[in-house]
């Protein structure tokens, strides 16, 4: 039982080390033995393509255009520990599921250039070996973390060629030829290429890949739809839990929403800002560790991110008591209407900042009718930025797979561009009084007030995506108590 153990092959040689350092001291050579058999075939045959294959061939053919000649490696990225051996969830880099339609870790996605183009090559990890027991003696084994695709599978579903990844740095390190890579994603696809890329090459394709996403197609378009749904449905949990919520804190509202996004979707699309009282003032809260209180207001910004990875970004802000005070309505409607402006600048054609222009005008005007400017007039509130005080932040933002999309897309091409059909943005704006500010009357300390759509840029005009959900604060109002009942 305890005789010599020598690796046969190098897959062997890993699990074996691990049984001689006592990893698995209960391993006898009978059991190693006896796991090997008596598993049956699974693999599955005939399977359809995902819905999503077709476009993320021609995504892969117009970035192949784009970079003749070049190698092109998109990783997916990896795992990342939480603790000791405990991973946080995984989510792939935006620019590999964009590509492949795959969400799996540890994949990279490689073009190869050839006569006419590229051939597109999907490296994945294969089904674990049996054989050499690393399915159950190894922690990443299938036995620990759930069947993967078999590479034929993963070909038949994603309708590329799939090879085992585990072979991929060695033919990295040895290629020739101009090679570029989508960093921060997978260290050591980035360390077999370290000698033959270069760091603003590789910004190229980066840059490539987010402005590729700045006009949505028609599925993209259908997988918003369906995030803005499922956020309107998450959104009403929440209203008919407040009553909990304010016995417990805005934990409880983050959890209900999180039940929503993860039964429908993937998850959230980013962290929920459940910031109820004075907490509407700091723009990401995220702690969600604070009080519910009757007569104050919940500011809630929460996205479902959908199964392929397109999220909402929406927000309301909600009388807890399901009715706005005076104030309260008096600041909701000046950002209510800031927010028509906005929407009604979203049109193709339009400058890019037009929306963000109109909705700043609008808080501006109420900003200096509520006296809190002095004597200044609108236009030189404007010229000096003096709203931004209680504004903090710009109207918004492109929408897709990352809540902040095409984030690495060129100022010419993005904020200083104007709006085609197919764009997808959110108009957002807010107003924010913190509970220290002494500029603003007593009252006005610790109420914020953000209203958040997501808006696509049609033909004509535009759509409001997330129109599922009231605005208006008497619809709020009349929304709310048809839920409480
Ligand atoms: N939820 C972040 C944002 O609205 O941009
Ligand atoms: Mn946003
Ligand atoms: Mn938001």
């Amino acid at each position: 039982m305890a005789e010599e153990l020598t690796p046969e092959t190098p897959e062997e040689e890993e699990p074996i080390k691990q049984r001689k350092n006592g990893l698995y001291p209960g391993v006898s050579d009978e059991l190693a033995e006896n796991m090997k058999s008596g598993w049956a075939d699974t693999e599955l045959h005939g399977l359809e393509p995902i819905p999503q294959a077709e476009r993320t061939a021609a995504r892969r053919a117009e970035l192949s255009r784009r970079f003749p000649g070049d190698r092109l490696v998109i990783p997916a990225g990896n795992l990342k520990t939480r603790s000791n051996d405990t991973e946080y969830n995984f989510r792939p880099a935006t620019e590999y599921a964009y590509l492949t339609g795959d969400h799996t870790n540890d994949g990279v996605l490689v073009l190869e250039p050839t006569a006419d183009g590229h051939q597109a090559t999907i490296y994945l990890l294969p089904r674990s070996n049996r054989e050499n027991g690393e399915f159950w003696l190894d922690g990443m084994g299938e036995l620990w973390t759930g069947r993967r695709n078999s590479l034929t599978e993963a070909e038949q579903l994603l309708g590329l060629p799939a090879k085992d990844v585990r072979e991929l740095t060695a033919q990295l390190a040895e290629a020739t030829g101009p090679v570029r890579v989508v960093r921060g994603h997978d260290a050591a696809v980035e360390a077999a290429l370290t000698d033959k890329v270069t760091a603003e090459r590789d910004e190229e394709l980066r840059i490539h890949l987010s402005e590729a996403r700045l006009v949505k197609d028609a599925f993209e378009i259908g997988e918003l739809e369906k995030a803005c749904a499922s956020t309107a449905r998450g959104f009403e949990d929440v209203v008919r839990v407040l009553d909990k919520a304010e016995a417990t804190s805005e934990r409880y509202i983050e959890g209900t929403f999180f039940l929503r996004a993860r039964v429908e979707g993937n998850d959230i699309g980013y962290g929920s800002i459940c910031a109820a009282g004075p907490h509407a003032t700091t723009l990401h809260w995220v702690r969600n560790d604070g009080a519910v209180r009757s007569g104050e207001l919940l500011l809630l910004d929460a996205g479902v991110e959908t199964q392929t990875l397109y999220t909402a970004d929406v927000t309301r802000t909600l009388p807890i008591n399901g009715r706005f005070t005076d104030l309260q309505r008096k600041i909701y409607d000046a950002v209510y209407d800031a927010q028509e402006a906005g929407i009604a600048a979203v049109t193709p054609g339009a400058p890019y900042r037009a929306f963000h222009d109109a909705a700043q005008r609008v808080l501006a005007e109420r900003l200096v009718a509520w006296g809190l400017l002095g004597d200044l007039d609108v236009e030189k509130v404007l010229e000096l930025g003096l709203q931004r005080r209680w504004t903090l932040h710009g109207t918004g933002h492109m929408l897709g797979m990352d809540v902040h999309d095409c984030a690495a897309a060129r100022t010419e091409n993005y904020v200083n561009t104007t709006l085609e059909p197919g764009m997808c943005l959110t108009v957002e704006p807010g107003l924010y009084f913190q509970a220290d500010d002494l500029t603003v009357p007593e009252e006005y300390r610790g109420i914020g007030v953000r209203i958040e759509d997501d808006i696509l840029v049609t033909e004509d005009g535009n759509r409001n995506l997330s129109d599922g959900l009231p605005r208006r604060s008497d619809e709020v109002e009349a929304w709310m108590a048809s839920l409480k009942g």
